[in-house]
C-alpha cells in the first residue's frame, strides 16, 4: 500500500492542568486527505477532504482547543475504552466475583465511566504514514479488573483509506471492547444529516430495554424504520425512530475488503460530494444519530451543536456482551490480546 507523504510530524496543542504538554498531529496523502489526531484521548479531531467542486470540506465535528477536549462529554472522536457503550446495573459478575461500575448515566455505566481512555493522556510516536498512540488504564479505572496496557494506531493511506488499528493486553481477566466515536457529517456540519444516504449491511440489531441497554434479544429491521440493507436517506424514517437512531447492528457476514479478508462492509454514506466506507473485524456498529447533541454546547469556530447535525458509526463488539451470555464474548485473559481492526474509505 503506498505511504502517504506527512506534512507535519506534530505541533504544539495545549497544556494540560497537569503541566503535561499535549501534541496535535497532522498527517496528509498525496490526494490531499489530511486527518488530525491529538495525544489525549486518542482523538481522531478532523478529516480534511479535498472535494472537486474546489475547497475542502472537514467532516467530523470537534473543538478549537484542548480546552474544548477537555470538557468533551459527547466523546467527540475519542478512542472509547476499555468498554465502549453501556453496561446494565453498571455491574457484571465473572468468575464469581462482581464488579461495580462507574454510574455515569443513572443508573448505568456508559463508555468506560468517568475515568475512561478517552481521559488519558496517550504517548504516541510516528511510525511511516502511522501515528501509534499507546496508554495504560490502571488496575480498578472506573471499577474494572486489571491494568489493561493499549494501543491505537491510525493509519492514512494513499488509497484515501483511515485505518485504526487497536491492541491491548491486561494483567486480569476482564471484558475489553474498544472503539472510535467520531462524529461525521460528510457536508460539513451546517445542516442536519437527513440528506445523507445510508446502507448497512444489517438485517438486525440488539433490542434495547429502558435504559439503551441491550437485553439479550434481537429485532430484524425487515419492515421498520431502522432497515438501511438498501439504502436510504438518513432522514427518510428518522421520525418514526424513537427520537433519532441509537442501536447496535450485528454485521452481515457478507463483503470483505478487497486487500483484506478480515475486514467486512458494515456502512456506506454518500454525499453528492464524499462517499465513506467503513469495514470492520468487529461483529457490531452502533449507528447514533447525533440524537442528543445540545446547542448549549459549542464546537469548532465557537458555531452550537445541534440534534441530528453529525451520526457516529462505532464499530464493536455487542454492548452489555459482559451481562448477556448469547452475545461474543468480550472477556480477555492475561496472555491474551485483544484487536480490533476499522478501515474507513473516502471517495472524493
Ligand atoms: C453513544 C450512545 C449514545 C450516546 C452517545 C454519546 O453512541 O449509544 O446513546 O450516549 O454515545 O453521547
Amino acid at each position: 500500500m503506498a505511504e502517504s507523504k506527512l506534512v507535519a510530524q506534530s505541533s504544539k496543542f495545549g497544556i494540560l492542568p497537569t503541566g503535561e504538554q499535549v501534541l496535535k498531529y497532522t498527517l496528509r496523502n498525496s490526494n490531499g486527505l489530511e486527518i488530525d489526531l491529538l495525544e489525549y484521548g486518542a482523538y481522531l479531531s478532523a478529516i480534511r477532504v479535498p472535494v472537486k467542486k474546489g475547497g475542502v470540506i472537514d467532516v467530523l465535528l470537534g473543538y478549537d482547543d484542548l480546552q474544548g477536549y477537555l470538557d468533551d462529554k459527547i466523546y467527540c472522536g475519542c478512542v472509547v475504552g476499555r468498554v465502549a457503550n453501556r453496561i446494565g446495573g453498571a455491574k457484571f459478575t465473572l468468575d464469581g466475583h462482581t464488579y461495580n461500575l462507574d454510574k455515569n448515566r443513572g443508573e448505568v455505566h456508559l463508555h468506560a465511566g468517568y475515568s475512561g481512555m478517552n481521559t488519558l493522556l496517550w504517548s504516541s510516536k510516528v511510525n511511516g504514514n502511522s501515528v501509534q498512540f499507546s496508554c495504560v488504564s490502571p488496575d480498578g479505572a472506573s471499577g474494572y479488573p486489571g491494568e489493561v496496557r493499549a494501543d491505537l494506531s491510525y493509519t492514512l493511506t494513499n488509497d484515501n483509506e483511515i485505518v485504526l488499528d487497536y491492541s491491548a493486553n491486561t494483567s486480569k481477566k476482564c471484558p475489553l471492547n474498544m472503539t472510535n466515536h467520531a462524529y461525521f457529517n460528510l457536508q460539513g456540519g451546517t445542516e442536519t444529516i437527513y440528506t445523507h444516504k445510508l446502507t448497512l449491511n444489517s438485517s438486525k440489531y440488539t433490542a434495547l430495554d429502558n435504559n439503551l441497554v441491550p437485553n439479550g434479544e434481537f429485532i430484524e429491521v425487515s419492515g421498520t424504520p431502522y432497515d438501511f440493507t438498501a439504502g436510504k436517506l438518513i432522514g427518510q424514517d428518522i421520525a418514526s425512530s424513537n427520537g433519532g437512531y441509537d442501536v447496535n447492528y450485528c454485521i452481515n457476514d457478507k463483503v470483505k475488503h478487497s486487500k483484506c479478508d478480515q475486514l467486512k462492509l458494515c456502512a456506506e454514506v454518500e454525499t453528492s460530494e464524499i462517499s465513506m466506507s467503513i469495514f470492520t473485524d468487529q461483529v457490531g456498529v452502533q449507528f447514533y444519530s447525533g440524537n442528543f447533541l445540545d446547542p448549549s454546547k459549542l464546537g469548532k469556530k465557537g458555531v452550537p451543536f445541534f440534534k441530528h447535525q453529525a451520526f457516529c458509526l462505532e464499530t464493536q463488539g455487542y454492548p452489555n456482551s459482559v451481562n448477556q451470555p448469547a452475545f461474543p464474548d468480550t472477556i480477555v485473559s492475561p496472555g491474551q490480546t485483544y484487536t480490533h481492526a476499522t478501515l474507513i474509505q473516502f471517495k472524493f
